[in-house]
């Protein structure tokens, strides 16, 4: 995106660090070598090359490689997930305050989704009431053997530091309570290496309850070929569902609640209207669109950047649906983060090591295959301004 398809004029790619040296030489051969390369974090922050820096390492190093970054006065993009448990992310966040002068931001990309954006304005405005009920089911992040065997740290404890929750789905339980809230309790049981050779979860289902009596079921698998992305969601005064960038609602022809107060036959229920797609902004700008926004942010020249401190509370969920599977417990929230972090490190002091990868290139090379630039919006799922 930075480099083959000049996405962003407004910034230059002059250095990339990584502790892979096969990775280095792979960006000295085929990147250029303009792009100095870096086998330590610290050295590329030392050198005074960079001003700006996007963390995309393995997700419990974020809170460290962010703090390095403020502590050398450089404004930083945290890739997803804020990191993998609560006390390290407040301790980023605390470091992210000492410093206002830097953008820090976080690629919390499904944010961009229109869909998710005009879901989050009806809950929150409550044109249709409150929210009943929340179903979601997400299935459609398939992961083979192979994906887990292509990278030395996932799929273990000490490594990974979970499975899909803070990997694919870390964006699901974002909107989540980017849209509809933190729960006041979460119930969660997980299957950790059911349908793969691995230690953390493959499949999770979680109930997350509130305190206005709203309930939400919430499922997830990487092991079905031809899963599925549906959010349902039940509202005093309509049905609505999300499937991929498109929301349709069905209105009811008054809300339940004033319904069910005035004598009607005994099984007969509101009307309902037949099922329309919401006008929506129709923009889907995922990564590049974040990537702007904080660029613009850094020149000064517009807001929407994401809070890169934001990233706290989806971490505080997943870790509360780990802590309830951990212990077979409701768990209420906020979550303690001393006591998860204990439940953690037990599960990590057990954890395997993993041999290293026989090809360490296997995903650089997946990524670059798609060499078409026009192809580049469809591989990040962009999808662009449609007129309503
Ligand atoms: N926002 C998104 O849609 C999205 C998509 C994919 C990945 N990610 C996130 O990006 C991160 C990386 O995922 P990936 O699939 O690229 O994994 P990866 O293993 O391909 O990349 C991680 C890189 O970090 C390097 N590294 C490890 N330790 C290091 C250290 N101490 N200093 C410098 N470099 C180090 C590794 O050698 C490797 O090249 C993850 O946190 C993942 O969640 C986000």
């Amino acid at each position: 995106m930075y480099v083959e398809h000049r996405l962003f004029p407004q910034f230059r790619l002059t250095a990339v660090a990584d502790t892979c040296p096969e990775k280095l030489r792979w960006i000295r051969d085929n990147l250029g070598p303009e792009i100095e390369c870096f086998s330590s974090a610290q050295a590329m922050l030392d050198s005074g090359k960079i001003d700006a820096c996007i963390v995309t390492t393995p997700h419990f190093m974020h809170p460290e490689h962010v703090i390095m970054c403020l502590q050398h006065g450089i404004h930083v993009m945290c890739d997803k997930p804020a990191g993998v448990h609560i006390l390290q992310v407040q301790q980023m966040n605390a470091e992210a305050d000492k410093h206002p002068d830097l953008v820090f931001s976080i690629m919390l990309n499904q944010r961009t989704n229109c869909a998710y954006r005009r879901l989050r304005e009806i809950v929150s405005s409550e044109e249709y009431g409150k929210v009943r009920r929340i179903n979601w089911t997400v299935s459609n992040w398939y992961r083979s053997r192979y994906y887990y065997n292509s990278f030395d740290w996932r799929g273990i404890w000490n490594g990974a530091y979970g499975g899909t929750i803070v990997d694919q789905c870390t964006h699901q339980v974002d909107l989540w309570q980017w849209i509809f809230g933190m729960p006041d309790k979460v119930t969660c049981r997980m299957g950790f290496g059911v349908h793969h050779d691995i230690e953390v979860e493959d499949e999770v289902s979680a109930i997350m309850e509130y305190g206005n009596g709203c309930m939400g079921s919430f499922n997830l698998s990487t092991s079905i070929p031809n899963g599925q992305n549906i959010l349902e969601v039940n509202l005093d005064a309509a049905n609505i569902t999300v499937k991929g960038s498109s929301i349709f609602a069905e209105k009811f022809c008054m809300p339940e609640q004033q319904w069910q107060k005035s004598p009607r036959g005994i099984y007969e229920k509101p009307a309902v209207e037949p099922e329309v797609e919401l006008p929506t902004d129709g923009e889907n700008r995922q990564h590049k669109g974040v990537l702007e926004a904080w660029i613009n942010k850094i020149l000064g020249k517009g807001e929407g950047a994401n809070d890169g401190r934001d990233g706290l509370a989806s971490i505080m969920l997943s870790n509360a649906m780990y802590m309830s599977a951990f212990t077979e417990k409701t768990i209420k929230l906020p979550l303690d983060g001393d006591a998860y972090y204990k439940e953690l490190m037990k599960r990590v002091s057990a954890s395997k090591t993993k041999p290293p990868v026989s090809d360490p290139l296997a995903a650089v090379r997946e990524t670059f295959s798609v060499k078409d630039p026009r192809q580049i919006d469809k591989y990040f799922g962009i999808t662009e301004v449609k007129q309503h």
